[in-house]
């Protein structure tokens, strides 16, 4: 059994989670988890496939990267990171659990304080299950495209940095930590391709 579903399999898992979260959020937000999902899942495809990645997988793990967000923290107590990790590790797919917590910490030893807004027993037991992974390329390139799609518009991960910094009230030093770690992983997608990303996945600057 490969560590993550296939296409079939992914969109069937990822439809029941769009039919779990109808039940309590609003319409909008929906339609926005959609197209953040698909979004993250083909563009991750397209990147994949330019630079000898498995398309397929790419795809997969994008689509599912954001599975727990099925549940509301405001109901049940846990963290987005942490439903898609453990409900997904209990189907058998560790690599797709994984992604769901990676492209959440692109910094390994995050600063809990960051993070104040989820449980923090979900966020010791996040930095503990990452502590010794070395970062892959499906978990760079999912924590890279997880940055162009916002509410239902494809943009530069500089603009959608700006606006998760403006919507959290996040700290400036943070901000630019992971504009720095961003601009890391595009870049390596870059040389990867042979080609500027944002012009592959026609996104303005
Ligand atoms: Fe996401």
């Amino acid at each position: 059994m490969t560590p993550y579903p296939d296409i079939k399999t992914a969109v069937a898992i990822w439809q029941k989670s769009i039919s779990e979260m109808s039940v309590w959020i609003a319409e909008q937000h929906l339609r926005e988890y959609i197209f953040h999902t698909v979004g993250v899942g083909e563009s991750a495809a397209k990147i994949a496939s330019c630079c000898n990645l498995d398309y397929e997988k790419a795809y997969v793990l994008g689509l599912l990267h954001d599975y727990g967000k099925k549940q509301s923290q405001k109901q049940t107590g846990k963290s987005h990171f942490m439903v898609g990790y453990d409900d997904l590790m209990l189907l058998g797919w560790s690599d797709a659990a994984r992604i769901n917590l990676t492209h959440s910490f692109p910094e390994q030893n995050f600063d809990y304080k960051d993070y104040s807004s989820y449980p923090f027993d979900d966020l010791r037991r996040a930095k503990e299950l990452i502590r010794d992974i070395v970062y892959d390329d499906y978990d760079k390139l999912i924590q890279l495209c997880d940055l162009f799609f916002e509410g239902t518009a494809i943009v530069s991960f500089q603009k959608r940095l700006k606006n998760i910094c403006y919507r959290y009230n996040l700290k400036k030093e943070q901000i630019a930590r992971l504009e720095k770690k961003a601009s890391e992983n595009k870049a390596y997608f870059d040389a990867k391709c042979g080609c500027n990303v944002y012009e592959l996945l026609h996104i303005e600057k």
